[in-house]
């Protein structure tokens, strides 16, 4: 039986490698549309390592109309798109706060405008907890209100999700979607093919922590420990990468069975939070290795504690977690390890 071909845009990056891995596995024919901008071909090689078949992977910017529907006319029966590239990096975006809605916003308008074009009709887009805000109330559910976006790339999710959400409802609208909220999306795939590949210094907790382990930062600095949570220090909702990319193949297949509203969202998170001290100490357990770590100041923008309710994505897409902190942190530090 042929496969069903799904878009991945971004499909070399950290979350797209997973998500391409995935669907494979679950029987779908993922084909790559990567800039390489944040993204290395490395991780092509081990996405096809993992599966032991060649991947389609075209080498284009997203925002580039013309290369795109080269794409989509030399792909043929695409069913539907996962759009995951993006720039992401909030420090970076309060700096070139133009970059950052030229890209995730303008690829997004010529991602919708082709899909139109070609009449592929399902969108499963990469969306965050960021749109939340500062929550008043935890859990956050998906109609917890959305505040105004502290960083220009929080903003650039806020955007995207009402461009999808007005395309869908045009009356003459062939496009179905499913936005997925992501929390903090941790690990690497047990194979260690696949992973995380900062550029230069970190941001992001995680790879910080795994590259002070291996000894190529002196210290993991902790961003302020007088919040007001159990420890001090900020609750985030870590999910590891390989479970948030079989929610990307649940999204996909709700879709094509046309289950559900014509566009949607949905948390993706554990449904559990942790402190980034409780990060610390649990990476110590799953790996025996002490971390060298200092208090430091908070950092600027820094939502004090945020995490998902779960409820909707377990009852109505499906989707549940199954990895612990600990494995998370594990398979990070494999990862780490082969680089
Ligand atoms: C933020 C956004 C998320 C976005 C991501 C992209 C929110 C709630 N989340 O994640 O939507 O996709 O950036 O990068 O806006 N920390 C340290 N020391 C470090 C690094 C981090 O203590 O060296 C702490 C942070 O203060 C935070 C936690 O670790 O409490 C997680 O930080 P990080 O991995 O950067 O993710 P978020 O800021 O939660």
């Amino acid at each position: 039986m042929e496969r069903t071909k799904i878009l991945v845009t971004g499909g070399a990056g950290y979350i797209g490698s997973h998500a391409v891995v995935e669907l494979y596995e679950a029987g779908f024919q993922p084909v790559i549309v990567d800039d390489f901008s944040n993204s290395q071909e490395s991780s092509v090689r081990g996405i096809e390592d993992i599966l032991g078949v060649r991947v389609a992977c075209h080498h284009i910017d997203c925002g580039d109309a013309e290369a795109l529907r080269a794409i989509f006319a030399e792909e043929g029966s695409l069913r539907g798109v996962i759009h995951f590239a993006a720039f992401k990096a909030v420090g970076e975006s309060v700096q070139k706060p133009l970059a950052y809605y030229q890209n995730n916003v303008g690829s997004l308008l010529t991602l919708l405008t082709v899909m139109q074009e070609f009449g592929v009709p399902h969108l499963v887009f990469s969306s965050s907890c960021t749109v939340y805000g500062v929550p008043d109330v935890l859990p956050v559910t998906e109609l917890t209100p959305r505040k105004p976006a502290n960083s220009p790339y929080g903003n650039t999710k806020k955007i995207c999700e009402d461009i999808i959400t007005d395309v869908v409802h045009a009356p003459a609208s062939t496009v179905r979607a499913i936005l997925l909220r992501y929390f903090n999306p941790i690990g690497a795939h047990a194979s260690a093919k696949i992973g995380e590949l900062p550029l230069g210094v970190p941001q992001n907790l995680v790879p910080f922590v795994t590259q002070t382990a291996a000894g190529i930062r002196e210290k993991l600095t902790i961003y302020g420990n007088t919040y007001d949570t159990p420890d001090g220090t900020n609750i985030r909702d870590y999910v590891h990468v390989v479970d948030l990319a079989k929610a990307h193949v649940t999204a996909v297949q709700r879709l094509l069975d046309g289950a559900g509203e014509a566009v949607e969202t949905f948390n993706v998170g554990t449904g559990r939070g942790n402190s980034v001290l409780e990060v610390v100490q649990a990476f110590e357990r799953a790996t025996g290795v002490k971390l060298n770590y200092v208090i430091g100041e908070p950092r600027a923008g820094d939502v004090p504690a945020i995490y998902a309710d779960v409820t909707k994505s377990v009852q109505e897409l499906g989707f549940q977690t199954t990895t612990s902190l600990e494995d998370s942190l594990a398979s990070a530090w494999k990862w780490q390890q082969t680089l």
